[in-house]
């Protein structure tokens, strides 16, 4: 198996991560190489946010404000964004907004970019959990993220070194997986 296959069958989501802070310089260094993703048209469409201390204070009093109900729900929803070694936000610019076609491929060529983060940090023993969730619908989340009304979102990523790394799961080979035509 090449090396690339190996760390593509071996990446998973994780859920429990080391509190150690990572360099937002390697950060960087990683969005760099994870924007060699298919792009049509060439738009160029990601916006990789690398939050700071007091971006992060305020994305973890959003959480536990959305969490709601008591101080347990609370500390527990709090806590989930302050044990983890970074977070990144990414979004899809609008290049043409009013045509949905460019629309659909932007996002479409940030999830490949996104993958392929999520694979330069599993080459690194780093981890990410690819985040939609309620908070990340909160029109404060996407105003701290600077994620226009007219941008797509894409996720918000949990990211570092895993304190437990779920099983792989089964993948059966799915006969029809792939159809040949004539
Ligand atoms: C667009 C997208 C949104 C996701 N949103 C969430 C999420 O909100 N919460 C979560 O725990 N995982 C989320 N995930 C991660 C998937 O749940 C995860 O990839 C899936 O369970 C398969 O596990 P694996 O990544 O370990 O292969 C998301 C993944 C994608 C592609």
């Amino acid at each position: 198996m090449s090396q690339l296959e190996v760390i593509i069958r071996a990446r998973r989501t994780a859920y429990d991560f080391a509190s150690e802070p990572l360099e937002p310089d390697m950060l960087r260094s990683l969005c760099d190489v994870a924007v060699c993703a298919p792009n049509h048209r060439r738009t160029a469409p990601w916006r990789f946010v690398v939050l700071g201390q007091q971006s992060r204070a305020t994305l973890t009093r959003l959480a536990a404000d959305q969490a709601g109900g008591g101080a347990e729900a609370r500390a527990k929803a709090a806590l989930k964004w302050e044990k983890i070694g970074a977070v990144m936000a990414l979004f899809s610019v609008s290049t043409k907004p009013d045509d949905v076609e460019v629309v659909r491929e932007d996002y479409a060529a940030c999830a490949c970019a996104a993958q392929n983060l999520l694979l330069l940090l599993w080459e690194r023993g780093l981890a990410a959990q690819w985040c939609t969730g309620k908070v990340t619908r909160l029109p404060e989340l996407r105003q701290l993220i600077g994620c226009g009304e007219r941008d797509t979102f894409v996720g918000l990523f949990r990211i570092g070194v895993p304190l437990e790394v779920p099983e792989l799961p089964n993948r059966p080979h799915d006969p029809n997986l792939v159809r040949d035509l004539p």
